[in-house]
């Protein structure tokens, strides 16, 4: 079997201890990749050639249009790779194969998106005195670790990465455990680039060891994090001892509200992609449907349809509508809350348990009578399990979608544009999608309110995350 590597300091490592982690396909649960397992050693080697890297101003001094050309040769490079690596997206994640060449495709536009406004980093002048004359610039940090999940293991490293590229930071990134094998062809493409040495590094290793070991390195000055919130707190408790700032994303539990007024086909569509899209393992899966009281039967009734027309299977078979959880641990977690929900006074008008089939594969399950104090309400599945809520008043439904720790992602459903933007307003959300859930690309700024976390990822936005800013007085006396 090929054994995988880390791409450190633009040569491929295997780590110094020989030890492998294995892949498996979560459709069958059969072993299909190993990559050499990086520590301590691996990761203060990748720390050094980022240092080195940066304090050769090798990317900070480039011109500016050079770094934009460089980075469009990344993003050419991306696309040549999707098809093969997307390939092993798909087999070591469950995801469609179609999601997963998509995932590189994105990688390539993040790459072009902020190419283009790597000369547009501006500064300003303050007017001080006469005498003085005072601007400011803004700088990377210098070394920049991202620590990424195995949901989206390509696309959310190119949505950090892009952008830590493009302000001139060098990076490291560690990717899941569970999902390495892609990411190596990321690295492929970024030396394929011609980008020098150092300036991004790809490992893998486990999140205890080269995970928490990479966060703590005291030569690491900038850390950006997707997954889950008890991960994310020891990450934050690890930059707070060092005083350095972190990109911090930490999933939700998110609410679409569908009005009297909505276009039930629409929510259908959206509970399709939103919650049983990559098996519901998304930040900002559409995991609560607050619904009008006078909708809900009928909606029931389409969400039961809907449900029944997913056929369980393999993201390579092209007629899946519902594919794996990634791990047995994480089936198990997501079985155990469907049947809390139930003990908890919700009924399951479809599904409630793990198919019955070789692999890790959930049921598409929806909750209806869904109570408000359960936990299948208020807390992160990561799963094909929709929860639905009831309301009469306006009022009601804005409590229930905001009566919980997360902010990440909201959605409301109506025909009038006027009670859409009135609720947006009062949702405690950094997005809130209108009848389409997921509305939204590249170029929109994305992160959380609340629990899941802050800065921002994705548009012009995220830029500031990545950047410190340097004030300058010269006196003219
Ligand atoms: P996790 O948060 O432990 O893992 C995410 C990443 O963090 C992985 O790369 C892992 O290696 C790394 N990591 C783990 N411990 C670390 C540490 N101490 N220091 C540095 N890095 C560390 O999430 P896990 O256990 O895979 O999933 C558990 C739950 O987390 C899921 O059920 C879901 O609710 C949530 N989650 C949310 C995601 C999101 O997109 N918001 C993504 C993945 C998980
Ligand atoms: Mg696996």
């Amino acid at each position: 079997m090929k054994l995988y590597k880390n791409y450190i300091d633009g040569k491929w490592l295997e780590s110094e201890s020989k030890d492998i982690i294995q892949v498996d396909d979560p459709a069958t649960g059969k072993i299909i990749g190993e990559i050499s397992c990086a520590k301590k050693n691996e990761v203060d080697l990748a720390v050094s050639a980022a240092k080195a890297a940066f304090n050769s101003r090798i990317l900070v001094d480039m011109p500016l249009l050079e770094r934009a050309k460089l980075m469009h040769r990344i993003a050419d490079e991306t696309r040549k790779v999707a098809d093969e690596g997307g390939k092993i997206l798909c087999y070591e994640n469950g995801k469609m194969l179609g999601s997963a060449i998509k995932e590189f495709n994105d990688v390539a536009d993040m790459f072009d998106y902020y190419a283009g406004l790597t000369d547009k980093l501006e500064g300003k002048t303050i007017p001080v005195s006469p005498t003085i004359f005072d601007y400011t610039v803004l700088e990377p940090f210098g070394v920049s670790a991202h620590i990424v999940p195995w949901n989206f293991p390509i696309s959310m490293v190119g949505r950090s990465l892009a952008c830590s590229f493009a302000t001139g930071n060098s990076t490291i990134v560690k990717t899941a455990e569970l999902t390495p094998l892609s990411a190596t062809f990321l690295a492929k493409a970024i030396e394929n680039a011609g980008v020098p040495n150092g300036l991004i590094n790809i490992i893998c290793g486990f999140g205890n060891e080269a995970g928490s070991y990479l966060v703590s390195h005291p030569d690491v000055n900038h850390v950006v994090f997707t997954g889950s919130v008890s991960t994310g707190k020891k990450i934050l408790h690890s930059c707070a001892d060092k005083t350095i700032p972190a990109v911090i994303e930490l999933g939700g539990k998110s609410a679409g509200i569908v009005y009297e007024d909505a276009d039930l086909d629409q929510v259908i569509e959206s509970a399709r992609h939103g919650i049983f899209g990559v098996a519901g393992q998304i930040c900002t899966a559409m995991s609560r449907l607050v619904v009008h009281k006078s909708v809900k039967d009928e909606l029931i009734t389409k969400l039961v349809d809907l449900s029944k027309s997913l056929k369980v299977g393999p993201g390579y078979e092209a007629d899946t509508g519902l594919t794996p959880i990634i791990s047995e641990k994480q089936l198990e977690k997501v079985e155990g809350y469907a049947r809390s929900g139930v003990q908890q006074g919700a009924e399951a008008v479809h599904g409630g348990k793990r198919a019955d089939r070789e692999g890790y594969f959930m049921e598409a399950t929806v909750l209806n009578n869904v109570k408000q104090d359960t936990s299948v309400a208020r807390e992160e599945i990561f799963g094909p399990v929709l929860s639905v809520l009831e309301y009469e008043d306006q009022d009601e439904a804005i409590h229930i979608a905001n009566d919980t720790d997360f902010g990440l992602g909201a959605g409301v459903f109506t025909k009038d544009l006027k009670k859409a933007s009135w609720t947006a307003s009062k949702l405690e959300s950094g997005q809130v999608y209108v009848n389409k859930w997921f509305a939204g690309n590249h170029a929109t700024p994305f992160g959380g309110y609340k629990q899941s976390g802050y800065s921002r990822e994705k548009g012009v936005d995220a830029l500031k995350s990545y950047l410190q800013v340097k004030n300058v007085g010269i006196s003219l006396d």
